[in-house]
C-alpha cells in the first residue's frame, strides 16, 4: 500500500492511502500545550491515544452517532474516511475548568446546569478563539453545520458521560471535530483521548489528562495508562 504524508500535526501524522476516501491517522509520542509553546513526549503516548480514541468512536458508532473511524490497524494507527473538515472546534463542558474559569470566574470543579456548548475557530495562529454563530457564518459555515456540531456535541456528551461514570471517571469536558464526506455527509472526526477531554477520578478527583502535562503535575504517562485501562478493562 502506497502512503503519503498528507498532514502533520502536533499529536498526528496523516497519511493518504491507495483509497482515496481512506486516511491512516499515526499517532505521536509527542504532546504540545498552550499553542505549542510547551512541548514534550512520552513513550507510549501514541499508543494509549489510538487505543483510546479508537474504542471511544466505535463505541459512539455503535450507539448511532455517525463517526469517520474505520478501524484501528496497529497499536498507534487508525484507519478513518478521508473528510473536509469544518474549521470549527466543538466544546462541551459538564463541569467548570480551563479557560472557562478565566472566561467567567468560575471556580474549578463548579458543576453546570446543563452542559455548555462553546464553538471555537479551528486557526492555529489566533489560537483557536472563542466565536459565535455569527463569526463562524462569516467564515463559511453553514446554519445547518453549525447546528449539526452543536448537536453532535451534545449528544456525543449524554452517551460518553454516562460510559465513563461506570468506569469511576467524571468527564468534565471534551473537544470534537466534525467533517464531511463526498457526498456532503457531516461525521465526528479527529480524536477522543486525554489530549483531548478533561477525566477526573470520580473518587478522588485526580486529574487523569492532559492537564497533567500542561501543568507539570507529574505522573502523566500513568494517567494516561491509567485511563486506557479505565477505556478498554485491559
Ligand atoms: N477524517 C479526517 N479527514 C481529514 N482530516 C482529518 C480527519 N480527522 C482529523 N483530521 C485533521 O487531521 C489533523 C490531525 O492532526 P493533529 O491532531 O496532530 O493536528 P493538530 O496538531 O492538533 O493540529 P490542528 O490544530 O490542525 O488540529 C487535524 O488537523 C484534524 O483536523
Ligand atoms: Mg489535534
Amino acid at each position: 500500500m502506497t502512503e503519503n504524508l498528507l498532514y502533520e500535526g502536533k499529536a498526528k501524522k496523516v497519511f493518504t492511502t491507495d483509497e482515496p476516501d481512506v486516511l491512516l491517522h499515526a499517532y505521536k509520542d509527542d504532546a504540545t500545550a498552550f499553542n505549542a509553546k510547551k512541548r514534550g513526549s512520552w513513550e507510549g503516548k501514541g499508543k494509549t491515544n489510538a487505543t483510546i480514541s479508537a474504542a471511544l468512536f466505535s463505541y459512539l458508532e455503535q450507539h448511532g452517532v455517525p463517526t469517520h473511524f474505520i478501524e484501528q490497524v496497529d497499536e498507534t494507527t487508525v484507519k478513518t474516511k478521508r473528510l473536509e473538515m469544518l474549521p470549527v472546534e466543538v466544546i462541551v463542558r459538564n463541569l467548570a475548568a480551563g479557560s472557562i474559569t478565566r472566561l467567567l470566574g468560575f471556580e474549578e470543579g463548579r458543576r453546570f446546569k446543563a452542559p455548555i456548548v462553546e464553538l471555537c475557530y479551528k486557526n492555529d495562529d489566533l489560537g483557536d478563539p472563542l466565536v459565535n454563530w455569527h463569526h463562524l457564518r462569516e467564515l463559511g459555515v453553514s446554519d445547518e453545520d453549525l447546528e449539526f456540531c452543536e448537536e453532535l456535541g451534545l449528544k456525543v456528551n449524554s452517551i460518553l458521560a454516562p460510559f465513563f461514570r461506570e468506569r469511576g471517571i467524571t468527564l468534565v469536558d471534551f473537544k470534537i471535530e466534525v467533517g464531511k464526506d463526498r457526498d456532503g455527509q457531516a461525521m465526528l472526526a479527529d480524536e477522543i483521548s486525554p489530549d483531548t477531554c478533561r477525566f477526573w477520578d470520580a473518587g478522588t478527583n485526580e486529574k487523569l489528562d492532559k492537564d497533567r502535562f500542561r501543568n507539570d503535575l507529574g505522573g502523566v504517562a500513568e494517567a494516561y495508562a491509567e485511563m486506557l485501562r479505565r477505556v478498554t478493562g485491559c
